[in-house]
């Protein structure tokens, strides 16, 4: 199926509009538009932000300001599933490092960036909390512990088919 871009975007737009008119007279609600227009776009560009900025008649900078400063906003596309590898001492400490040298390997890209299908981003955070498990990585919502580098190839591959399986039933 072709998808008609500009039409995609200006639905996009449209829900946009929504989003603003509803929390526009709340509290903190900057952050609330920022988030909920993340989720409709994917990630915050600067014409997103821009058109924000211009109807809430604050400066662009303010926006920029809080999307730069917050790390859970993007101003670069996101892959549709985010591999973040741990990097705190616990997991330093088994192997992390590791970790993510099979995940570069195999996905071909580096930390911070996104595979050329969009299908994933590769990040490096800090503890997350699930020491006893280390090392972890999570993709999206799901962890994985007690990895070694012989582990990836194999997790990797459930998305990649998994998505092929998702384009072919649509
Ligand atoms: S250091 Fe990795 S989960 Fe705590």
């Amino acid at each position: 199926m072709e998808v008609d871009i500009e039409k995609y975007e200006a639905e996009n737009f449209r829900k946009l509009d929504k989003i603003i008119a509803q929390y526009k007279e709340q509290r903190g609600m900057l952050i609330r538009i920022l988030q909920k227009s993340q989720e409709v776009f994917g990630y915050l560009p600067l014409k997103v932000q821009a058109y924000i900025a211009e109807k809430l008649d604050i400066p662009i900078s303010t926006v920029n300001g809080v999307v730069s400063f917050y790390s859970l906003f993007s101003q670069e596309p996101q892959g549709k599933y985010t591999v973040s590898v741990c990097l705190g001492t616990a997991c330093y400490v088994k192997g992390a490092q590791e970790i993510l040298e099979a995940i570069k390997k195999e996905l071909q890209i580096d930390v911070g960036e996104t595979t050329m299908d969009n299908l994933f981003t590769l990040k490096a955070t800090r503890c997350i909390g699930a020491c006893g498990l280390a090392p972890v990585i999570t993709i999206n919502d799901d962890i994985y512990g007690r990895l070694t580098p012989a582990d990836i190839p194999s997790i990797l591959y459930k998305y990649t088919s998994a998505d092929k399986k998702a384009r072919v039933t649509h």
